[in-house]
């Protein structure tokens, strides 16, 4: 299980989520409310699934494809441990992870 850490874009807000081996990072962050569209399902063709992951936690990830990296050129707000939640798969290996939501990121639930 991999606990789960979602900061809000203004990093006023934290969401603690137990996320179950093999459940990919966009779905678990949309079916607890957070504010990601994912607007491509995963097809890495939109980049609305951004997150900025913990630098601590970065290091931890398998890095992230060339299509991957090319998106996240185009994505708002991206910096150097952006990545796209679509692609980061939970295992067993991972124990926590902390990610923040990007201030551009669509936002149409006004939280
Ligand atoms: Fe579109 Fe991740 S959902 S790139």
């Amino acid at each position: 299980m991999t606990r789960v850490t979602f900061i809000s874009a203004n990093g006023e807000s934290q969401a603690f989520v137990d996320a179950q081996p093999g459940q990919c990072l966009l779905d678990v962050a949309q079916a607890n409310g957070q504010p990601l569209e994912g607007t491509c399902e995963g097809q890495m063709a939109c980049s609305t699934c951004h997150v900025i992951v913990d630098a601590a936690d970065f290091a931890k990830l398998p890095p992230a494809s060339e299509s991957e990296e090319d998106m996240l050129d185009l994505a708002a707000g991206a910096t150097r441990t952006s990545r796209l939640s679509c692609q980061i798969m939970l295992d067993e290996t991972l124990d926590s992870l902390t990610v923040r939501i990007p201030a551009e990121s669509h936002n149409m639930q006004g939280i």
